[in-house]
């Protein structure tokens, strides 16, 4: 799906969790990247760093840590960092931004994506050579679907919004 309206793209993207052997061009990880440098944070303190895997052995190896096969088939894993000194209580939460503008604009190249959760995890962050001043937020499987999957059901708006008080139904 080459994708431009903003809300079609909310709406169907799907997390992709088979992806085809194609490369992703270099230029594209690039358009990636800088949709997740326009990411709004908190005091625009920009917590966030990234990771492009395409090591296929590092893959492999966090397909193996994570216990999900899928993983191994995603030519490229962006991984997401973020540093709790210049964003204490905002890091985690502008990076995850980060990395959902970037699954958002992944649709405009015909890309599809799935996070791919692994807070904190002390194996991955030793295989990447993260520091451990820095947290690890999680990832991004990167490539060109190999599947549609469909829709998943998503809670009604009345079970999830109110109208000025916690609790005060949406007529
Ligand atoms: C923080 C976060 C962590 C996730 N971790 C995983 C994961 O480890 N493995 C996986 O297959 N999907 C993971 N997902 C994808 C969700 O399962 C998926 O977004 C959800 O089921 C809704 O499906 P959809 O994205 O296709 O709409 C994660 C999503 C988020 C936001």
């Amino acid at each position: 799906m080459a994708c431009y309206d903003v809300l079609q793209a909310i709406t169907e993207r799907r997390s992709i969790r088979k992806y085809r052997p194609d490369k992703v061009d270099c230029n594209l990880i690039l358009k990636l990247l800088e949709a997740a440098r326009w990411t709004p944070s908190a005091k625009n303190a920009q917590p966030w760093e990234f990771i492009i895997v395409d090591d296929k052995a590092k893959i492999e190896a966090i397909a193996k840590i994570k216990g999900s096969s899928w993983i191994a088939s995603a030519p490229i894993l962006i991984v997401a960092v973020s540093d709790p000194s210049v964003s204490p209580v905002y890091h985690m939460s502008d990076t995850a931004m980060a990395l959902h503008n970037i699954s958002l604009a992944a649709l405009k190249y015909g890309l599809g994506t799935c996070w791919i959760g692994m807070h904190e995890w002390k194996e991955v962050k030793e295989l990447l050579k993260i520091p451990p001043n820095k947290t690890l937020v999680g990832a991004l499987a990167v490539g060109y679907p190999d599947e549609k999957p469909p829709a998943k059901e998503r809670k009604p708006i009345s079970a999830i919004a109110y109208y000025n008080e916690y609790g005060c139904s949406i007529k």
